[in-house]
């Protein structure tokens, strides 16, 4: 069968928001500690932040990063982590069943935000934290006015405020795992309270309710509660899932796509209802908040997952549903960013880009800010419960300023090329288009120390004139082309 993708520069689907870049770092294995954070390396700046992390992370350009968990956070004391070091503690931590030294806190987080060129998104407190304890911390953090917190934050060093604009309160409230699961109404009350007293503090920032992420039989009541006690407090409904091959079942894995559809139009939808019927101000946009695959290394491993080419492309696949549906989803953050479930891996001695570092690298740097409404037909595919699947899943966007096109493209066939038409229903492409393919020699290839570039990813150009352009699409690749429009 012919494979075609075509693109209309007039049908649009809502602006790309730059957080849907985002990414995630928990005080957990070793995310911070080992990652982030290594004083004393040879690797490491007299601040103690990794060099060469930071440098594998400036690639991804992630506009910002959520902290500082997760699980770890329900049972956080923000004060244990500010301060001299000498004064600080250790304590617990029964999330992960490890001590935290505390010796990388708020502050260290920020500097290194900064250092990075991303902005600090903080998770308070809301499983064993009270809401002084939350809103104290937005103070220590943003407050301007002549208090107790705003000049402890000054005697640590920090004269000017940090001007931490995302707060999300409390991590996984719905899910039995976390410290102080709370029931649906429990939760929508706490978020209420936490939410308006963290306002009054700061009224500039923005609040994400931990919405649905065990994806229980009552995330529907638990969303609309929220929404009807607390509407106009919401400014981000989160989610979380992650998703795997435990079954090894390659076509079941790529259908995947299907789940990641009917989940962002559900909360997307849920969203609309409820701001219609209660006639909200305005509509909340949907974070998903961690998202990433998970399926084989649990807390005895530190949660250090390696992946393969498989998982790079369901990475590229969430993406993409990220990408259509830019109207409503306004921010996702990779979970996480070293070590933990990440794209980059560490040792004492270096690191390695592990093959999901890919496509999020070129979806990242080359995306538009525009998602552009493209249909393609082609090649058809079963997996799982689904039959008929579109081989390629794609996904487009337009930089108004440039004139540029961006089209991410999965080619889901195992052993199969294919090959692809893209036309325009207007104008003429102005080539060389730029593509970028992202493979390796098979699946199950992973990027590891001993092989640190298994997979990675090629240039290439293709010839582009006039209303149509050619693309070969190697077999189980990610491709992304850009070409300029006139
Ligand atoms: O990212 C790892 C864990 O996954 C987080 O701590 C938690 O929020 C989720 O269950």
């Amino acid at each position: 069968m012919q494979n075609s993708i075509q693109i209309d520069l007039d049908r649009t689907l809502g602006t790309i928001d730059r957080n849907l870049f985002g990414g995630f770092a928990e005080h957990l294995g070793r995310c911070i500690y080992g990652g982030v954070y290594e004083p004393g390396s040879p690797l490491a700046g007299e601040d103690g932040f990794r060099r060469d992390v930071l440098d594998a992370l400036r690639r991804l350009r992630m506009p910002l990063i959520r902290y500082p968990g997760g699980n770890f956070v329900s049972g956080y004391r923000w004060r244990d982590g500010v301060g001299p070091k000498e004064e600080r503690q250790a304590r617990a931590d029964l999330a992960w069943n490890s001590t935290e030294p505390n010796t990388f806190g708020t502050n260290e987080f920020v500097d290194f935000c900064r250092k990075l060129g991303t902005e600090p998104y903080l998770a308070v407190n809301c499983g064993d934290g009270d809401m002084r304890e939350a809103r104290d911390w937005v103070e220590y953090c943003n407050g301007t006015q002549d208090t107790a917190l705003v000049k402890l934050r000054k005697s640590h060093g920090y004269e000017a405020p940090h001007q931490v604009k995302y707060w999300g309160i409390g991590n996984e409230v719905d899910g039995h795992w976390q410290i102080g699961h709370k029931t649906p109404q429990e939760y929508a009350r706490a978020y209420t309270e936490f939410g308006k007293v963290m306002r009054w503090v700061d009224p500039s920032i923005k609040l994400l309710a931990s919405a649905n992420s065990s994806w229980a039989p009552d995330w529907v009541e638990r969303a609309q509660l929220l929404m009807e006690q607390a509407g106009d407090l919401i400014d981000y409904m989160a989610i979380h899932w992650y998703v795997g091959n435990r079954e090894k079942d390659f076509a079941r894995y790529m259908a995947l796509s299907e789940e990641f559809e009917a989940r962002l139009s559900a909360t997307e939808g849920l969203i609309k209802a409820m701001t219609l019927a209660r006639g909200l101000k305005r509509r909340p946009a949907v974070a998903v908040d961690e998202w990433n695959v998970w399926y084989r290394a649990g807390g005895e491993e530190g949660l250090e997952e390696v992946y393969n080419l498989e998982d790079a492309l369901v990475v590229a696949l969430q993406m993409n549903a990220f990408l259509r549906h830019a109207d409503g989803v306004k921010m996702a953050n990779l979970a996480q960013i070293v070590n933990v479930i990440a794209p980059v891996m560490t040792s004492p001695q270096g690191l390695v880009l592990q093959t999901i570092f890919h496509p999020f690298e070129l979806y990242s740097q080359r995306c538009g800010t525009v998602s552009l409404d493209a249909s393609w037909k082609g090649d058809t595919f079963d997996g799982g419960s689904h039959t008929g699947l579109r081989v390629l899943d794609v996904a487009a966007s337009l930089n108004p300023e440039t004139q540029e096109v961006a089209l991410f493209i999965v080619n889901r066939s195992k052993g199969q090329g294919i090959e692809a038409e893209v036309k325009l229903a207007e104008g003429s492409f102005r080539g060389p288009a730029k593509a970028a393919v992202v493979n390796g020699p098979d699946v199950e290839a992973a990027n590891t120390f001993e092989a640190p570039e298994a997979v990675g990813t090629r240039e290439s150009e293709v010839a582009a004139e006039g209303r149509s352009l050619v693309l070969q699409l190697e077999p189980h690749s990610v491709t992304v082309v850009t070409c300029g429009i006139g």
